[in-house]
Order: structure tokens, then sequence, then C-alpha cells
């Protein structure tokens, strides 16, 4: 009997990782052909999860770097995390910090035993105006001039192009700069070097709403599911097996049923809920009745939810504040209600003053991200539901009291 360590946070690789084999058969075959990728899927399917594990799998044959620019906030930043990822293959770092003698020259003594974020600190100094490009481009050169393929795992970097749309001295002009660099640098390194992009945000809705799509149609699209139901139920037993739980079938389809979709961390997630009740109850069975209680008390309840907290947060990310107010109501009504109606959309709009004319666009931009980024689907009656189960009850419970309907 397979067993699993539940973990529920951050990337899991290794004995740790469930599943996804076919997915990561697939992504191993898109990389080996050099393809640059953007993994495409809602929140907390293990976008993250799935890069390192397949940057782990690709083993010593390959150069695999892994930046995270969630905190990056201009391409110079982008630069030095790239440059600072460098420092895991001693050959590379020789020659990138060559790139950057002036700047690492005091603490030139130190550099090595220095810390990944004093090191990003020095690097950082070294950047001005615009020779991000320079430095990011000789970087790049080192990089598919080595004698094995390299793979950039960039996670984030939805995050990093909203901040620089919403920055008073960046805008649209310094991400359209970025995004023009990154491609270009793809293009010219292509069959040597290969990128792949995924974001706790969709990468698409962001730039289209910003005009700047083209920027990415190099981009061989990777759409990663949630779970199926026997790998979901194969991943609830194993981690039923690791603490010696009894969770019969009927029990643990239940948790699926409640949960609506197997997004893994909701699936990790539940089962840390049921596995804490087991302990405090001191039962090794869960019974239907159990799960059920469990699903009430402790996954809907208002407290320790930073994770669907973060969910909102997410959607503040991803959305101006002009379109906040009716992304919010939209899915309180369809939370409230269980399913919304196209016409119900028209009267939101008319609550929010959204102009006729320009409703149509505003509509399309906002579903474009509901939908892509996994809150709303589209159900076989053309009315928009909820993807998650879970999300809905807590929506639901989280929005319902001071809202209206419409
Ligand atoms: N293959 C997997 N096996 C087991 N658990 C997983 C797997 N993938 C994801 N998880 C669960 O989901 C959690 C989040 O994983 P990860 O950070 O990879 O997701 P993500 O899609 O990158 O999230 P975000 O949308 O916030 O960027 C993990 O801590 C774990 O609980
Ligand atoms: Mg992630």
């Amino acid at each position: 009997m397979k067993t699993l360590v539940n973990v529920t946070g951050g990337y899991v690789v290794g004995e740790r990782f469930w599943g996804r084999e076919k997915e990561l058969e697939l992504l191993l075959d898109y990389i080996r052909r050099k393809a640059h990728l953007s993994i495409i899927a809602q929140r907390r399917i293990g976008k993250t999860s799935l890069m390192r594990e397949a940057g782990d799998r690709l083993g010593p044959d390959h150069i695999v770097l892994h930046i995270d620019v969630q905190e990056a906030g201009c391409a110079a930043d982008m630069v030095v995390k790239l440059v600072s990822a460098t420092k895991a293959y001693e050959s590379l770092w020789k020659k990138t910090k060559t790139f950057f003698e002036n700047a690492l020259s005091s603490a030139v003594d130190r550099v090595e035993s220095i810390s990944i974020y004093e090191v990003e600190i020095q690097l950082r100094a070294g950047l001005s105006g615009d020779n991000w490009r320079n430095k990011g481009a000789q970087t790049l050169d080192a990089l598919a001039g080595h004698d094995k393929p390299v793979v950039l795992f960039i996670d984030e970097l939805p995050i990093q192009i909203e901040r620089m749309l919403k920055s008073d001295n960046q805008g649209v002009g310094a991400a359209q700069d970025l995004l023009t660099w990154l491609r270009a640098e793809a293009l010219k390194h292509q069959g040597r070097l290969c990128m792949v992009f995924a974001g706790s945000i969709g990468l698409e809705p962001v730039l289209h709403r910003a005009g700047l799509s083209a920027n990415i149609n190099h981009l061989t699209p990777f759409i990663l599911d949630p779970w199926s139901d026997a790998e979901a139920l194969g991943c609830l037993s194993a981690l039923a097996a690791h603490c010696n739980l009894d969770l019969p079938k009927p029990a643990a389809r239940l948790m699926l049923e409640r949960l609506g979709c197997n997004i893994p961390h909701h699936v990790q997630l539940f089962f840390a809920k049921v596995w804490e009740e087991c302990v405090k109850s001191e039962q090794t069975r869960c019974s239907v009745e159990m799960i059920e209680g469990v699903f009430k008390s402790k996954m809907l309840s208002t407290q320790g939810h930073v994770e669907l907290t973060h969910m909102e947060e997410r959607l503040r990310k991803a959305l101006d504040d002009a379109e906040l107010p009716l992304a919010m109501d939209i899915l309180t009504q369809a939370a409230v209600e269980g399913a919304l109606a196209p016409p119900k959309l028209q009267l939101l709009c008319d609550r929010h003053n959204v102009d006729p004319p320009q409703r149509p666009q505003r509509l399309t931009d906002l579903f474009l991200v509901l939908e892509h980024d996994g809150y709303l689907t589209k159900n076989a009656t053309g009315e928009y539901v909820f993807v998650s189960e879970l999300l809905r009850q807590w929506w639901k419970a989280r929005h319902e009291a001071f809202f209206e309907l419409v």
C-alpha cells in the first residue's frame, strides 16, 4: 500500500509528489523538444510542484534554473533572480558573476559564503537604467553556450507584470519592454534553452487586458487540470495509510463530492482537517458522518482560511480597482444562487453603472479572468457556476450577509 505525507503549503516534490505521471511525461517531452511553454491552470492545482518535479526528473543532463519573480517589481529585478539562480551551478556562476564584477567587488572575498539574499542586493546594485538588457542577455548567452541544454522555469511572471502595470513609474511600456525582451531572447536561443512560465494568476488574462497578448504567441499552452477522481482517491488512501487511518471508500468519495473539484491543495487540506479530528477524538476510522461534520465545521468555518482568503487576494491582484466590485458581486450572486443566468449579469451591471455599450467588452475581460483562474465555469444550460463547491460555499458564507441578490 502506497503512503503519502500530508503537506498543505508550499510545493511538493519526490516522495511527497502524488500522481501526474502523464502530465510529467508530456511536459518533459515538450521540454526535450525545446518548446517554450506557458502552464495554464487554476489556482492551487500544483503548477509550481509540477515544474519542480519536472526539473528534478530532468536530472544531470540538463541545467535547470527555477526563478520565482513574485517579489520582482521591474525587469532589473528579474535579471537579478536569473543571475542569482546560476549560483547553483559553479561553472556558470563563475562566468555570470564576471558580468557584475564592479557590483560584487565590495563582497568579492565573501561572495561564495554570503546568502542568496545578500548576493541579490549586490547584483541589484550593479543594474541601473536600461543595462538589465545587456546584463540579462550576457547571462542568457552564457547559459545557451553551455554544453548541456538549459531549462528556465519562471514562476509568477503574471504577478510581476501586474505589479509593473499598476506601478506609477512603469506601466504598460515597461511591461511591454520586458515581455518583448524575453520573447526575443527565447527565440534567439531556440533549441539551446527553453523557458517554462507559470503563475498563480493567469498570464493570458493579464496580458490581454493590457493589450500585450502578442508577446506570448511563441509559448505553447500546457493545460494542467485538477486531479482525476482516481488520482484524488489514490492520494486520500495513501495519506490515510501514512497516518494508519481507516478511510473507507464511501467516506473518501464523499470528500471529493463535497470539494466538487479535485484541486490537489484542497484534497490535502480536507485530509488534514479529518486527521486532526481523528486525533482529537481518538478515532482511527473515518465515518461518512465524521467527514460531513468536518466539512461543515472545519472546512467551511471562518477560522483558518488563509488558503481561501488567498483566492480573494489573488483576484484583487488580477483585476483593477474599477473591475473588482462587479467581479465580487458576480461571484457572490453565483455563490448564493448556485448558478448565475446571463440576464442577471445585466442587472449587476446596472447596479455598478456600467455603460451598456461597454458591457460586452467589460464582461468578456472579467470572465476571461474568472474562468481562466478557476472561479467560474459555464454549465450545460449556459449558466455560470463555481468550479469548486468548496470555494462556492466559502464565498457564500463570507459574503452573503451584506449582499442583496438581483
Ligand atoms: N502532485 C501533488 N501531490 C501532492 N500534493 C500536491 C501536488 N500538487 C499540489 N499539491 C498540493 O497543493 C499545494 C500547493 O502546490 P503548488 O504550490 O505546487 O500549487 P500551485 O498551483 O503552484 O499554487 P499557486 O496557484 O498558489 O501558485 C501543495 O502544498 C500540496 O498540498
Ligand atoms: Mg505556484
